[in-house]
C-alpha cells in the first residue's frame, strides 16, 4: 500500500509528518515534495526508508570542541537505537560552542546557537530530535530552541571526561585549572610542573570532569524528565554512554508516537523537581541564568510567572546539598556515576520531588525512579549523602534582593570560604569595569581590607557583552599576601561554575542601565549581604540614590551629542552592526535569562 509520505497524488495535510513536513515554499505544494523527493534519493535512500518517521540528530561535532569529540560514534550509536525501532534517523549539524573558543564568551554566542537550533528542527522534515551536546553553554542552547520548536526532543549529552593523574593525585578541569595556575603563579610550581599538569588536566574526549556547568545542566536533563538517569553521568568514553544514546534513539521513535512535544511535557512540577536537583547538587550559578532563559520560551503564561528566581530560594529552603563534588567537595564526575549517579540521588531526594511529573521516555518520573534497577553502593564508597546527613543543611544557592538589586542578585553560599561574610557589612571599594579592575587591585595604595566590599561593574549582558564570567574577583595582592583567601564579592556578571568563594554574581539591573543603582555606587558606600534575610542592600539613603542616578542619566543622554569620546555601551550600542548590535540591543537581564527579548515565548513586549 502507498505511504502518504510519498503518495504524490494524495493532497498534503497542513500538519503532515515524515518527508512532507516543514516543505520548502515554491507556490505548489505537490511539486515541492517532488522535488524533495528527487534529492533525498541522491542520498541514497529507498522508498521503505523514506516511509519511516524521520528522527533528526543534532550533531554538534566540531574539531574546535573537544567536548563533544565523542559525538561521531554517538551518532551511530543513536542512529542504531532510531533504526532498530522502526524510524529513519538523519543527522544535521548546527553549531558548536566550547568554553575556551568562544571569542569574547560562549555565553555570548548561546542565544545564537539556541536560534540555529530551532529554526533548522522547524525548517527540516523531522518529526522527533536528539539533541547530542554537552559542553556548557550547548545544552541549554539546545533546550531553549528544541522547546520553542516543539517537536518532540531528546537530550543527549556527551558525558563528562576522565581525571588525570599527577604525582599520584586525580586532576580535573577545570577546579584544578585554576588551584593549579595559582600555585604557578604563587612560585610553589616551576614552569616544567605546571606543563606536565597541563597535559593531565583533560585527559579524555567529554565535558569538565567536576559539577561545573555542563555537568550541572546534565543532571538538571534528568531532573526535567528530557534524559535517562544514567545519562547524565555515564563518563563519554564508556560504553555505557554508546549504549544510552542506542537507547536514546529507541526512546525517541516512542515518544514520537506517543507525541511528547516540550510545551506539554514539561510542566511546572518538572522545573521545581530540576530546581531541586540544582540545589542538592550543589550546581552552577550560571544554571539559575539558563533555567529562567528556558522558563521564558514556555508558552503557558501562569508557569513562566510562577518560576522565577524566588522559587530558587523557596525551594532552597528545604532542599539540602547531598553530593560531595568539586568545587563545592573533593570528588569527580566519574564518582557521581560510580556512586549511582542520578537514580541514587533521586531516591534521596524522594520526599522533596513531584512525582507525577512527565518524562520523555513515557510514564511519570515516579515511576521511572521506582523501575529502575538500583543496586546501593556502600556509603563509605559514594560521593552521594543520605537525605538526613547533608553537607550544607539548605540554600546552596541564594537569591539576593534590596535596593542594590531590585531584580535579584545570586550567591552560591556553600561555596562561601569565610562564613562570617554571609552576614557582613564594608565598605565598597568600586571598579568601573574590567580593564580598571586589572589596573589598580593590586597597588599597593589601593585603600582596601579584608573587610572591605569589592564592587566590579559594567560586566553584566549589555555592559560588556556575554556577560564575562569575571565575577570571582580574585583577591588584592597585599590581602593574598597576608594570607586572606575570602571577601565579599559583587557584580554583575557571571563566574565559572568551577570556581567558588563569598561571591555574589548576576545583580540586576546591571551597572550598564542609566537607571540601575550599581550603577552609582561609590568608594566607601557601605554595603550589607545577609544572606539569612535574602537582602543586599547599600545604605544610602532613597533620595540620595534618586539623585546620584538623575545626574548619570543626564550624562549618558548628553554622551549622544558628543562627537569624540567613548559613548556608553547603553547608547553606542543603537548604531553597533551586527549580532554583537543585535545581542545588545535584544539581550535581557539575568532574572529573563539573559535571552533575546524577541526569542521568549511572549515576545519583544518583554523589555528590560
Ligand atoms: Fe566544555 Fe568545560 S569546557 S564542559
Ligand atoms: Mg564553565
Amino acid at each position: 500500500s502507498q505511504n502518504p509520505d510519498y503518495d504524490l497524488s494524495t493532497p498534503i495535510p497542513p500538519d503532515s509528518t515524515g518527508l512532507r513536513q516543514s516543505l520548502t515554499s515554491y507556490g505548489d505544494a505537490h511539486f515541492s515534495l517532488f522535488l524533495r523527493k528527487v534529492f533525498i534519493k541522491a542520498l541514497g535512500y529507498s522508498e521503505d526508508a523514506l516511509s519511516r518517521p524521520i528522527i533528526g540528530i543534532v550533531n554538534t561535532y566540531s574539531s574546535f570542541n573537544p567536548c563533544h569529540a565523542n559525538i561521531p560514534q554517538l551518532i551511530e550509536a543513536v542512529k542504531r537505537g532510531v533504526q532498530l525501532n522502526g524510524g529513519l534517523a538523519i543527522d544535521f549539524p548546527t553549531i558548536s560552542i566550547h568554553e575556551a573558543f568562544s571569542s569574547p564568551t560562549s555565553m555570548y554566542l548561546r542565544n545564537l546557537m539556541s536560534m540555529d537550533t530551532e529554526e533548522m528542527i522547524k525548517a527540516q522534515p523531522c518529526d522527533a530530535v536528539v539533541l547530542i551536546g554537552g559542553c556548557d553553554k550547548t545544552t541549554p542552547a539546545q533546550l531553549m530552541g528544541g522547546l520553542s520548536a516543539n517537536k518532540p526532543i531528546l537530550h543527549l549529552v556527551t558525558g563528562p571526561m576522565m581525571p588525570g593523574s599527577h604525582k599520584g593525585v586525580r586532576l580535573g578541569a577545570c577546579t584544578d585549572c585554576r588551584n593549579n595556575w595559582a600555585s604557578y603563579r604563587a612560585g610553589t610550581i616551576d614552569i616544567e610542573e605546571i606543563s606536565a599538569i597541563n597535559n593531565e588536566l583533560a585527559p579524555t574526549a567529554g565535558t569538565c570532569g567536576v559539577m561545573g556547568t555542563a555537568s550541572t545542566m546534565a543532571c538538571i536533563l534528568v531532573g526535567l524528565g528530557l534524559m535517562p538517569f544514567g545519562g547524565a553521568s555515564a563518563p563519554a568514553v564508556s560504553s555505557a554512554r554508546l549504549r544510552i544514546a542506542e537507547e536514546t534513539g529507541g526512546n525517541a521513535v516512542a515518544a514520537l508516537k506517543r507525541d511528547l512535544r516540550p510545551q506539554k511535557l514539561l510542566t511546572r512540577e518538572s522545573f521545581l523537581n530540576a530546581i531541586t536537583v540544582l540545589q542538592a547538587i550543589g550546581g552552577s550559578t550560571n544554571a539559575v541564568v539558563h533555567l529562567m532563559a528556558i522558563v521564558g520560551r514556555h508558552l503557558d503564561t501562569e508557569l513562566v510567572s510562577s518560576i522565577n528566581l524566588d522559587t530558587i530560594n523557596e525551594i532552597g529552603r528545604q532542599t539540602p546539598l547531598l553530593v560531595d563534588l568539586k568545587p563545592s567537595g573533593d570528588n569527580y564526575m566519574t564518582n557521581f556515576h560510580n556512586s549511582g549517579g542520578m537514580l541514587a540521588l533521586l531516591r534521596e531526594l524522594r520526599p522533596l520531588l513531584h512525582l507525577n511529573a512527565g518524562t520523555v521516555m513515557g510514564g511519570t518520573i515516579g515511576e521511572q525512579i521506582d523501575q529502575a534497577t538500583y543496586i546501593k553502593v556502600p556509603r563509605r564508597l559514594s560521593c552521594i549523602q543520605p537525605f538526613h546527613e547533608p553537607l550544607y543543611p539548605a540554600s546552596s544557592l541564594v537569591l539576593l534582593r534590596g535596593n542594590l538589586a531590585p531584580g535579584g542578585a545570586l550567591m552560591k553560599a556553600s561555596a562561601s570560604k569565610r562564613r562570617s561574610l554571609l552576614h557582613h557589612s564594608g565598605p565598597a571599594v568600586v571598579f568601573a569595569g574590567s580593564a580598571d579592575m586589572a589596573k589598580r587591585l593590586d597597588d599597593p595604595d589601593l585603600n582596601v581590607t579584608e573587610n572591605s566590599v569589592l564592587v566590579l561593574q559594567n560586566i553584566g549582558p549589555v555592559g560588556n557583552p556575554g556577560m564575562p564570567e569575571a565575577g570571582m574577583i580574585p583577591i588584592p595582592r597585599k590581602l593574598a599576601s597576608k594570607g586572606v583567601l575570602d571577601m565579599l564579592r559583587i557584580s554583575d556578571g557571571r563566574m565559572s561554575g568551577t570556581a567558588g568563594g563569598s561571591i555574589i554574581l548576576h545583580i540586576s539591573p546591571e551597572a550598564a542601565n542609566p537607571s540601575s543603582v550599581l550603577g552609582v555606587v561609590r568608594d566607601g558606600d557601605i554595603i550589607t549581604c545577609d544572606v539569612e534575610n535574602c537582602r543586599l542592600q547599600i545604605e544610602i539613603s532613597d533620595e540620595e540614590i534618586r539623585r546620584r542616578i538623575e545626574k548619570r542619566k543626564a550624562e549618558v543622554e548628553d554622551s549622544r551629542n558628543t562627537e569624540t569620546g567613548v559613548q556608553p555601551s547603553w547608547i553606542a550600542r543603537e548604531k553597533i552592526r551586527g549580532y554583537r548590535g543585535l545581542y545588545m540591543r535584544s539581550v535581557l537581564q539575568a532574572e529573563q535569562g539573559a535571552d533575546f527579548d524577541f526569542l521568549t515565548a511572549s515576545g519583544p513586549g518583554l523589555s528590560q
